[in-house]
């Protein structure tokens, strides 16, 4: 008896165990690239030693598919607390016994083993955790998640590249200025997205005044102009706690950064080079995100003014999934994947462009908002409180976008990142938005 339903259980399946080799894939290379010591050592103390990721990646998927979903018998229930990231600080991990390299391979293999066994028998019942999928979904997002927190530790890494990937793709398309963005109502977030997680949920219906919008994110040559116009030396630009900031961090340009001869330089994976002035600046925090748009007599964008620029339909009214429509990103979209190892240039993607002529929303550089990270009215913590509720408050900035480190299971137009207001370890850029002028309103 071949119901339709089984069908679609199949075809789910298949489509799950595809996107678990894929990730795992890229864990493999991203691990693989580098030698055991390398592996091992802690390269900022920002960030876990490489094995840490590795094995914690391995350790989710245990308790989250194998125990709770599948219901087995613990693979290793004594490495828990080891890579409990609640229980150990990044900065204590490559003091403690982990697992080395090649046991936590097999590690990782022996749960993957058990949870393709369980794949081939799970009921995809209403049961929330399983329903289509969503707990595979999340366990597959979770491993993108540290392979672009592993890429983000390369890149921090000392040490020639090890990393080979084809340049970004070069400018299509002019892109203009900004963009005005009508007052009215738009959808933000989402209710039907299978695998969007808690903090996506509930959608719910928002009302903006109209403002104006960058159609691209911040450029290397713009945020030259700022630091060349004495933009870190000037209080003006700053609030409070990013002066202070600045000041004890001695911030003067982005991380790797560095001054060559008239312009600058910086490293990426290994490798020095003139900075083009025509991408998208990374490796900035939020607090010089925020100064570059004082400057700029601009500001950030809030959550809601990305979410808007990036999803809102004009023609529909509808909220799409993507700038481009509803389809998966394809490489015509965006600068995913970790197919190329830096941000393209501004015009690089007209096909992803939203409605409205926004550009490059999705991938390059994750970017940075001017909301904190809160609740969506209706939230409902699922399936733990530690995935985004505990770190709901003040001292977190929300991420819109994704940048080219980033999976395309693990960003889409409702996706939130969020991070404290001085990092700048991860892809981060940014792009500004202002309200609009008295006469533009009249328009
Ligand atoms: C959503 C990227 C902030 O890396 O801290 C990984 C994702 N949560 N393991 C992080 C996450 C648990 C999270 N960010
Ligand atoms: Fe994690």
């Amino acid at each position: 008896m071949t119901a339709l339903h089984d069908l679609g259980a199949q075809r789910l399946r298949d489509r799950i165990a595809a996107e678990l080799a894929r990730t795992r894939a890229r864990t493999a290379l991203l691990t693989e690239a580098v030698d055991d010591d390398d592996l091992t050592r802690q390269h900022s103390p920002l960030m876990s030693p490489l094995v840490w990721d590795l094995a914690h990646v391995g350790n989710q998927e245990e308790l989250w598919l194998v125990r709770d979903v599948g219901g087995r018998e613990p693979v290793r229930r004594d490495i828990d607390d080891l890579y409990d990231a609640f229980k150990q600080p990044r900065s204590d991990r490559p003091a403690l016994p982990l697992l080395p390299p090649a046991e936590a391979r097999a590690y990782l293999a022996t749960v993957r083993d058990k949870v393709h066994d369980l794949l081939d028998r799970v009921p995809f019942t209403d049961r929330p955790l399983v329903a289509d999928g969503f707990a595979f979904g999340m366990i597959v997002q979770h491993e993108q998640q540290h392979d672009e927190t592993m890429l983000a530790t390369h890149q921090l890494r000392a040490g020639p590249p090890v990393l080979p990937a084809p340049p970004p793709p070069e400018p299509r398309a002019r892109v203009v200025e900004e963009v005005v963005v009508p007052a009215g109502e738009f959808t933000m977030g989402t209710s039907t997205d299978p695998w969007a997680l808690d903090n996506e949920r509930p959608a719910r219906t928002v009302r903006l005044p109209g403002y104006a919008i960058d159609a691209a994110p911040v450029t290397n040559g713009r945020y030259a102009e700022f630091i060349a116009d004495g933009g870190y030396d000037d209080p003006r630009w700053w609030d409070a706690a990013g002066w202070r900031h600045r000041t004890e961090a001695g911030l003067s340009a982005p991380l790797h950064w560095r001054r060559d001869g008239d312009g600058w330089a910086y490293r990426r994976f290994g490798r020095w080079s003139a900075v083009r002035a025509d991408e998208p600046v990374v490796h900035v925090c939020w607090h010089e995100a925020r100064a570059y748009a004082a400057w700029a007599g601009k500001r950030l964008p809030t959550e809601a003014e990305w979410e808007k620029a990036a999803r809102w339909d004009p023609a529909t009214g509808r909220s799409r999934r993507y700038p481009w429509g509803d389809a998966d990103p394809g490489p015509e979209h965006a600068n995913l994947g970790q197919r190329h190892l830096w941000p393209a240039p501004v015009g690089a993607y007209p096909a992803g462009a939203s409605p409205l002529g926004v550009h490059q929303l999705i991938g390059d550089v994750w970017e940075w908002t001017a909301s904190p990270f809160r609740g969506h009215p209706g939230f409902v913590a699922f399936p733990y409180r530690e995935y985004s509720e505990v770190f709901f408050g003040d001292e977190h900035r929300v991420l819109r976008g994704g940048s080219f480190g980033t999976d395309r299971a693990a960003c889409r137009g409702t996706f939130r990142n969020w991070d404290y207001p001085i990092r700048r370890q991860i892809f981060s850029g940014f792009r500004c938005a202002r309200d609009l002028r008295p006469q533009e309103l009249a328009a």
